[in-house]
């Protein structure tokens, strides 16, 4: 057992305040990826992240970048320990000049690191027939309020590891998922994360087993015109169990993209779905592909990011964070994989819809003259809403109570949504006109009640927020109360009378 023991209790980062945002960030999560994926069983034997930690307790380097103009190196850490990245770090080592990730360090503790991808079937365009390396800074996003960099890889880059600790081979069962961005792809061969050959080269059918995310459709391909989430399993792109078309595998481009595959004796499957809001979906789920060759696997343990088995270097993408595990991880937990990845707040900047980042925390205070000092609370028992006073003399129940997590719209990844800082899982939404705290039940009306668009607020001030299924109606406070009102409506609540300030919010920092 090489891999880091599940965490528990995990310190927070020191909570840097981010220059501009509206709130301060996330704290590192209760439990990374990683330590879901032990709990149920199949723990991380290789985990690559260029922008956050995938174990809570991980608090060491997760890429190195080497600058060109002298050459030297740098490890790129953590803003704390189970945090996000340090891009602050790589930003001032390269300033002035130009950086590539050289090494794409493993968190799991087996020192399964990815560096550049030496020659094989196909020798790479850099010098000695090595691939390329990534351009650090050609992949800026933001994941929990702060800045990050994913893995750019351009055709002709790509990154191996032919000597490995503890990757599944012959048969062994494996599952993995990786962070892509969906919108960057190509149809050359082959954009991969995963197990393949420890050669470099072609040896025969199912002799890797990787994720492949693009849109080729020399070997398989599914509906649409891509791209899909495949597997390669060597001289094939699977996406179910026919060689060429299956149409239970969509075409899927999340700007943030959840994709696995798994895969254990005469079984295997694909899922996948968007690594901002909501669940994964299962594409494939059988036996191996209806082709000799696949039955048993004869996997051999190498892991590639970027590349084919063969070192073939065709394909595009970008690359932000991926597990393998030993063990065929059950769909469950991959769902709570998923949770984590959806709360880790990615943006395609650091500030988020509205400037509201997904991952930070907030307060909502009314602007109404009556009711400055009044911030949107949830009761200590029950599931009532109000606007009730709290100042850094009140306890720590009502400061708790009026603190939201940013979440990416649970309707809409475009709007928000606020989850209790309190109660997990609970969130604002409207019920009969009539904001309360409820738990998510996964439905699609409960997504709906609880997603709200960011306006600029009607008063100027602030925020005002769009109910996203009733356009017309904002959330707004009304005798202490808060509903979602339009203005001048048949409930009480849609009086005229201050509805421009009775539906703008300033977004202030967090109580709790
Ligand atoms: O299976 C598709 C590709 O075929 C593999 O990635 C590569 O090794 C071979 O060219
Ligand atoms: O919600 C408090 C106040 O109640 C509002 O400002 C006003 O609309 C109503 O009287």
């Amino acid at each position: 057992m090489g891999g880091q023991a599940s965490a528990t209790g995990a310190s927070e980062p020191s909570a840097g305040r981010h220059p501009g945002a509206a709130a301060t960030a996330a704290p590192a999560a209760a439990s990374g990826p990683c330590d879901l994926y032990a709990s149920g069983g199949t723990p991380c034997v290789a985990a690559h992240s260029t922008t956050r930690a995938l174990y809570a307790s991980y608090d060491g380097p997760l890429y190195q970048v080497r600058r060109t103009s002298d050459n030297a190196t740098r490890d790129i850490g953590l803003l704390g320990q189970g945090g996000v990245a340090d891009a602050a770090a790589q930003d001032s080592f390269c300033a002035g000049t130009t950086c590539l990730i050289t090494v794409i360090y493993d968190q799991s503790g087996r020192n399964n690191r990815l560096t550049q991808a030496p020659p094989g079937g196909f020798p790479g365009p850099a010098p000695g027939g090595y691939d390329n390396l990534a351009d650090a800074t050609a992949a800026p996003i933001g994941i929990g309020g702060h800045k990050a960099y994913g893995v750019y890889v351009a055709p002709g880059t790509g990154y191996r590891n032919n000597n490995t600790n503890g990757i599944a081979k012959g048969d062994q069962p494996e599952g993995m998922y990786a962070v892509l961005n969906g919108t960057h792809y190509n149809g050359g061969c082959c954009f991969d994360y995963g197990n393949a050959e420890t050669n470099s080269r072609d040896n025969g059918n199912g002799t890797m087993e990787a994720i492949y995310f693009g849109n080729n459709k020399v070997w398989g391909y599914g509906e649409g015109n891509g791209p899909w989430i495949m597997a390669d399993l060597e001289n094939g792109l699977f996406s179910g169990v026919n060689q060429r078309y299956n149409a239970g595998d969509p075409s899927i481009s999340h700007r943030f993209l959840t994709a696995i595959v798994k895969g254990e004796p005469n079984h295997w499957a694909i899922r996948g779905g968007n690594a901002r809001t909501g669940s994964l979906s299962t594409f494939y789920n059988g036996p191996r592909p209806n082709v000799p060759g696949y039955n048993p696997m004869k996997k051999e343990g190498a892991i590639i990011l970027g590349i084919g088995g063969d070192n073939s270097h065709g394909a595009t993408g970008t690359f932000y964070e991926g597990v393998m595990t030993s063990g065929y991880p059950t769909d469950a937990t991959e769902n709570a994989v998923q949770a984590n990845i959806t709360a880790a707040g990615y943006t395609t900047s650091p500030s988020g819809p509205g400037g509201l980042t997904p991952g930070s925390k907030v307060s909502l205070r009314a602007t109404t003259s009556c009711c400055t000092d009044r911030y949107i609370a949830h009761d200590d028992a029950g599931s009532g809403v109000t606007i009730a006073p709290v100042s850094a003399s009140s306890g720590s129940t009502a400061k708790s109570g009026a603190t939201w997590t940013v979440r990416a719209g649970l309707a809409n990844s475009s709007c928000v949504s606020f989850e209790s800082a309190d109660r997990a899982g609970q969130y604002l939404r409207h019920a009969n006109f009539t904001v309360r705290l409820n738990t998510n039940d996964g439905t699609a009306q409960f997504a709906e009640d609880a997603t709200f668009c960011a306006d600029a607020g009607h008063n100027g001030q602030g925020h005002s927020f769009r109910s996203a299924n009733y356009p017309s109606d904002y959330l707004r406070h009304y005798k202490y109360g808060v509903y979602v009102a339009g203005q001048g409506g048949s409930h009480e609540w849609d009086s005229t009378t201050s509805w421009n300030d009775d539906t703008s919010w300033a977004v202030a920092q967090p109580w709790a």
